[in-house]
């Protein structure tokens, strides 16, 4: 209690319910409580309006929620709700929706030919966005996200082949694998050739290094040794392209490195990359799919270069 003059500007006689006492605070116009911590005085500011409005309206708002949507468990159940919404039933069904078209356009990677489908527009256009997310879940981990390939991984995405790059060849090599468990897997044997003297190892490689930036000497050694060793698998000017697994070795896209530590390795331990086959992990359909992505690259690979 205080009889300071400036605690009741407007000389308001009411009291206060609770306290029994009235001071109003001249800056605020608010009540105080009536406490008073060293001449410090409490205000007893009302709880405001919007905040008791939220309240009011989101307690309205779970009411009438409570009603429409399911809500309470009961026992193993709950209660459904008027409006019978089921986000999981609804999520299921939508599922099964989008699976069900996509079992009917994938039936037809089954059993039409390559070209048939390559011309439908309609239906290589949600196919192809399919085939990318079946392509980065099984193949990018080796081959890259964009078919760039990496060590010991070959490059998918452009011209250089080792068995081919129509569908129906990629589809070949998926169906069977690289050195793969399956029965009639392509093989792809780079012989060791430790059983050349040093010298004729290091003039080989000498020779193969300079491939690819057009200055290896014809009239050298290692040209010699290369016709008599090499040109059967990887052919006279070490262009491969002879479908035999052999990897071209006058260009850039290499499997293991064409620089001078690699190149001694290859030669003297030989090569054997394994391709896993993916019958029986993919379906016929989907190996299809995969075949048009994987021939496809190459071109994407251009357009994203633009
Ligand atoms: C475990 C790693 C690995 C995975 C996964 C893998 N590959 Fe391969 N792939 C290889 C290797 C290694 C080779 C090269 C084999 C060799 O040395 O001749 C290869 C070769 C290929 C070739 C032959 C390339 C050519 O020039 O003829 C194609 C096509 C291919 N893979 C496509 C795929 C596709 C499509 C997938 C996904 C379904 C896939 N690969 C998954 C490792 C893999
Ligand atoms: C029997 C066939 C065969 C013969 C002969 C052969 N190669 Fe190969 N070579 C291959 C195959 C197959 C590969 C790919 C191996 C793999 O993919 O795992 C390869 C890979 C290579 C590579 C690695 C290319 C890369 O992309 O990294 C080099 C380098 C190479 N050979 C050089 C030679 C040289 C030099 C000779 C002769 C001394 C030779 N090869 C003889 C089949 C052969």
């Amino acid at each position: 209690m205080t009889d300071d003059p400036r605690l009741n500007p407007q000389g308001s006689e009411e009291m206060d319910v609770h306290t029994g006492h009235r001071e109003v605070d001249p800056v605020t116009g608010y009540d105080t409580t009536g406490h008073d911590w060293n001449g410090i005085r409490e205000l007893n500011t009302p709880f405001p309006k919007i905040a008791i409005w939220a309240l009011a309206l989101t307690f309205l708002y779970s009411v009438i929620a409570w009603v429409l949507l399911p809500a309470w468990p009961v026992g193993q159940d709950y209660t459904r709700g008027l409006l019978g919404l089921d986000q999981g039933e609804m999520a299921v069904e939508r599922y099964q929706a989008i699976s069900l078209d996509r079992d009917k356009w994938l039936a037809r990677f089954e059993t039409e030919d390559f070209a048939t489908l390559q011309a439908d527009d309609t239906l290589m256009l949600p196919a192809m966005v399919a085939a990318d997310r079946l392509y980065q879940d099984n193949c990018a981990a080796c081959h890259g996200g964009d078919g760039g390939g990496g060590p010991n991984f070959p490059v998918l995405n452009d011209d250089h082949w080792l068995w081919g790059g129509d569908p129906a060849a990629i589809a070949e090599t998926l169906h069977v694998g690289i050195n793969s468990l399956n029965d009639d897997t392509r093989f792809a044997q780079m012989p060791a050739f430790d059983y050349l003297e040093r010298g004729e190892r290091i003039a080989l490689t000498d020779y193969v290094i300079a491939l690819p930036h057009g200055t290896a000497d014809p009239s050298a050694a290692g040209a010699t040794l290369f016709a008599d060793n090499c040109s059967a698998c990887h052919a006279e000017d070490g262009g491969g392209g002879m479908m035999n697994g052999a990897p071209s070795l006058t260009d850039d896209a290499v499997i293991y490195g064409q620089d001078r530590a690699s190149v001694n390795q290859t030669l003297r331990a030989g090569r054997q990359g394994v391709m896993p086959a993916w019958t029986g992990r993919l379906t016929d359909a989907e190996i299809n799919l995969l075949a048009l992505y994987v021939s496809g690259l190459p071109q994407r690979a251009l357009e994203g270069q633009k």
